[in-house]
């Protein structure tokens, strides 16, 4: 028998309801949870309903990803439609309409030139996908020497081996010997000197140089690429300093090295404008993106490559297939079709310019906290912040943890990292709901010890 969502028991204490012996969380402490299980069962615009009926006001978009807010009935009904059409479709050698739309709906957002779209499922099948990309683009020239990918400290790129390599959290690699060879690291850009800036860091010319030390370390014709994220969001949103991005540019243009900004967070509006690139006024050569493209109502992710990528490898390569990657899910049309509506609301409620017009209310009612207990630094960017907290001694992340905790028994859904309370709310958040997040977070900060 079919089931009827909407007649589902949404009462209090579902979890009570539930063997949770089974499902297997990601990034979660099973065991606490599953003894203390907080859950949602709805949500709608700016809040969640939990499973005893409280309303928690979102600061995160779940998980950086819900940038129209929740329950957007055009998203779910263009869903709801493509799945009565046509439930699946493979793109390997065939096709189907909607990801060739939503290709050009990408493409056009994307900054000029940047306009061949890939599909994936997710921020670390993008961050995978643009890897071998640049590998593909350097073999397609004849430069097969450049094997070398370069990340950044502290860098978020997935779970999966390619982006774990890249990556720059400690936590994430150490367990996982087995890796891509040949990667280094850029330092990453937060420096003490920094703390409690308001928007872009101060200039800081000598980090970008880091990479021309990388160059001469290992030889510009072993790099292939250089990845980072242009706003560093897991790691606890470290913003660049003023002009690191384009200083990176110049140096990666110099040795013919490509450029890719990691944008799974800050694409679709998150500072303000379609991507960080635009945002900043740097192309890279390749663009990642995820979360924000389908509203994360249906999972899929995107590499936005420059015609000079995709043409080096499809025009260079001999007849048949020539890039040998792709997922039986790309371009899947119930995906595609959310992504469709997700860009076309995006592009009729103007959140992009939205949330570049709460950006001020947003970097003032975060900074108001700076006297907080516990606070040591705050950062913010368009409408991506943080609030960094003192560490307990011997215990770090135990304070971050309980201030989540509190926050969500208050009504409120953060993200922390270790001790550091990240935001990134719904680009419809209002200047009320600007100052509830931060007033539940003050309250919060005066209660823990
Ligand atoms: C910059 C960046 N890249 C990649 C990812 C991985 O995305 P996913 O969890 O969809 O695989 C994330 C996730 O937060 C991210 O922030």
């Amino acid at each position: 028998m079919a089931t009827d969502f909407a007649t589902i028991d949404r009462a209090p204490d579902v979890a009570d309801d539930l063997d949770m012996s089974h499902f297997w969380m990601p990034f979660t402490n099973n065991r606490y949870f599953k003894s203390n299980p907080r859950m949602f069962v709805s949500a709608k615009d700016m809040h969640f309903t939990t499973d005893d009926d409280r309303s928690v006001l979102d600061a995160t978009s779940g998980l950086w990803c819900v940038n129209a807010g929740h329950g957007r009935a055009a998203i779910t009904e263009a869903i709801r439609e493509a799945a009565g059409v046509l439930d699946f479709a493979p793109t390997f050698q065939l096709g189907h309409p909607s990801p060739f739309r939503l290709a050009s709906a990408v493409a056009k957002i994307m900054p000029p030139g940047m306009d061949r779209i890939f599909f994936t499922n997710s921020g670390s099948e993008s961050a995978d996908t643009a890897l071998k990309m640049a590998l593909a683009y350097h073999q397609a020239k004849g430069d097969s020497g450049r094997f070398r990918l370069i990340g950044r400290q502290r860098g978020y790129h997935g779970t999966n081996f390619g982006g774990l390599s890249v990556g720059g959290i400690g936590g994430n690699r150490k367990r996982y010997v087995s890796q891509v060879w040949g990667v280094d690291h850029l330092a990453h850009t937060h420096g003490d000197a920094a703390r409690f800036q308001r928007g872009l860091q101060p200039s800081n010319g000598g980090l970008a140089n880091e990479l021309e030390e990388l160059v001469s370390l290992h030889g510009a014709e072993t790099i292939a690429a250089v990845i980072v994220e242009p706003v560093a969001g897991s790691t606890g949103v470290l913003v660049p300093p003023m002009g690191y991005l384009q200083h990176l540019r110049e140096i990666t243009k110099k040795y013919g090295i490509l450029l890719i900004f990691d944008e799974v967070i800050t694409g679709f509006g998150r500072i303000g404008a379609a991507t960080a690139a635009e945002a900043f006024g740097v192309t890279p050569d390749i663009i990642t993106l995820a979360k924000g493209l389908t509203n994360a109502t249906v999972p899929m992710g995107a590499v936005a490559a420059s015609r000079e990528i995709h043409d080096t490898i499809v025009h260079g390569a001999p007849a048949g297939i020539e890039f040998f990657h792709g997922y039986t899910y790309s371009g899947h049309p119930l995906a595609a079709a959310a992504g469709l509506a997700t860009l076309d609301l995006y592009a009729r409620e103007g959140l992009f310019a939205r949330a570049a017009a709460m950006a001020p209310v947003w970097e003032d009612a975060l900074h108001g906290l700076r006297d907080c207990p516990h606070v040591i630094d705050i950062r913010n960017c368009g409408l991506v912040g943080a609030v960094e907290l003192a560490p307990r001694d011997n215990a770090i992340g135990a304070r971050g943890m309980e201030v989540f905790h509190r926050a969500f028994d208050t009504g409120l859904l953060i993200r922390v990292t270790a001790d550091t309370i990240a935001l990134s709310p719904p680009l419809i958040v209002n200047e009320a709901q600007i100052h509830e997040i931060a007033d539940v977070i003050r309250k919060v900060l005066h209660e823990v010890a």
